[in-house]
């Protein structure tokens, strides 16, 4: 097969992927002038592609599949196992429901305006501190945010470590050595611990409103019309506290953006309809990197672009290279907001969450979260508050996923307008 697709010389990539991070497939692509190439990691032949048209092969359901594809490092620290991202066909489409309820927009309100009010409670503390972290804040407020919002409030005592556990599952899934391990432990820990909750729930000893996803995530009825199992269930409450707490990193990016681009600031203060205030989030969500790449593995044989893909191929999709493809693009590397007037969205072109739909595919079923909490905090952080960025360590390292500006983003000092 593979005489036609360009191929690493390199034994195995593992490492070069792990080092070069979000560069690894872009940098490739363009050195082999292809939108596909194949590669070994961890020794196993993959094939890798980037680009719009390779995420329309990458999201057929007929030719892809996701079960059993992510590595073992994924599942033990960001996904868990037993999950919906491991998950195809009817068992798929009836375990997404739970999650494409969140998509109501009175729920989005909710949440967001527990968050809002975990902002504002912190604008005291904010003011007299000498220094903010914004992104060490961000994930507190929004962990309080999401923990009010599906129906298990966490106590002050709580907060700090519940947060630190969360971000563990975020950033330990592509970390190497002790940081990964710590991570594995806290995927353990908060798996027991919320078992431990849906029981209760299932004995009445806790009655969470019916509108919330702990009700409902306890009560779900799978494809086989039976309860999940406890430790399933707790991983799907995880697959909506984790996310969900992980908006924090596009919050920092949207303030890095305005610190970068000053007259992106004035231009969403001016911004009365909102119109202007979209395009930027959606310009923050394809500029800055958060999840590299999607694993999958080919169902059947089959050949695209002149190359033949055998069955149960592991192929990894390109999310942040397409979200930077130049053939998609126009100047991919500027940061225009303006790109998005007018924008028709392909479902295939902008990937940061995923392509396709939530509701046919694996699509993730939570951007118009992240897009309401992002504009909540981009109110805030021109609305309602004053603040300076002095001089800190802002670059956003490359071989980190997710990465992060490294100094979190410092404000000080932080005044109410
Ligand atoms: C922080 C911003 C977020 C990013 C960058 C992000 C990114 C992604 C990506 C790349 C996928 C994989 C898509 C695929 O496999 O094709 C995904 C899936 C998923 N996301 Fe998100 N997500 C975010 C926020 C959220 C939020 C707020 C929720 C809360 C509901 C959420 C819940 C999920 C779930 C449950 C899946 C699995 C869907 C499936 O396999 O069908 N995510 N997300």
């Amino acid at each position: 097969m593979s005489s036609r697709v360009p191929h690493e010389k390199a034994l195995d990539s593992t490492l070069a992927f792990l080092r070069e991070g979000y560069d690894f497939i872009p940098r490739r692509c363009e050195k082999h002038g292809s939108t596909i190439f194949e590669a070994r990691l961890l020794m196993e032949k993959t094939l890798f592609l980037r680009g719009e048209e390779a995420a329309r092969v990458f999201y057929d359901r007929e030719r892809f599949t996701r079960e059993g594809a992510a590595p073992g490092r994924l599942r033990k620290t960001l996904f868990g196992e037993g999950g919906v991202q491991g998950l195809e066909g009817q068992a798929h489409r009836v375990r997404k429901q739970l999650f494409l309820g969140l998509m109501d927009p009175d729920r989005i309100q909710e949440l967001v305006d527990l968050t809002r009010d975990h902002w504002r409670a912190r604008l005291p503390k904010w003011e007299a501190a000498q220094r903010v972290v914004l992104f060490g804040e961000m994930n507190e407020i929004i962990c309080q945010g999401v923990h009010d919002w599906v129906g298990l409030p966490l106590a002050d005592s709580e907060l700090a470590e519940r947060t630190r556990e969360l971000t563990l599952l975020i950033d330990s899934a592509g970390a190497i050595g002790i940081h990964h391990w710590k991570g594995r432990a806290a995927r353990k820990r908060a798996e027991r611990r919320l078992a431990d909750v849906i029981e209760s729930v299932r004995s009445q000893s806790m009655t969470p409103g019916d509108h919330t996803f702990l009700h409902q995530v306890a009560w779900h009825r799978d494809w086989d019309d039976t309860l999940l199992d406890a430790r399933v269930a707790a991983v799907e409450l995880l697959n909506v506290l984790r996310p969900v707490v992980a908006v924090s990193r596009y919050i920092v990016f949207a303030a890095l953006a305005m610190h970068h681009y000053p007259e992106e600031r004035r231009k969403l203060q001016a911004d009365k309809e909102g119109g202007y205030r979209a395009c930027f989030l959606e310009e923050v969500r394809r500029f800055y990197p958060f999840f590299p790449c999607l694993v999958a593995r080919t169902r059947v044989p089959f050949e695209w672009q002149g190359v033949e893909f055998p069955k149960d191929r592991q192929v990894v999709f390109d999310l942040y290279g397409t979200n930077h493809d130049p053939y998609v693009w126009q100047d991919p590397e500027s940061f225009n907001p303006d790109r998005f007037t007018g924008w028709e969205d392909s479902g295939f072109a902008l990937v940061p969450q995923g392509g396709d739909t939530a509701a046919g595919n694996h699509r993730c079923p939570g951007e118009r979260i992240t897009l309401a909490l992002m504009l909540m905090a981009v109110e805030e952080l021109t609305q309602t508050i004053d603040y300076q960025i002095p001089d800190q360590d802002l670059a956003i390292p490359q071989d980190r996923m997710p990465t992060l500006p490294r100094s979190g983003l410092v404000l000080s000092p932080v005044r109410r307008q």
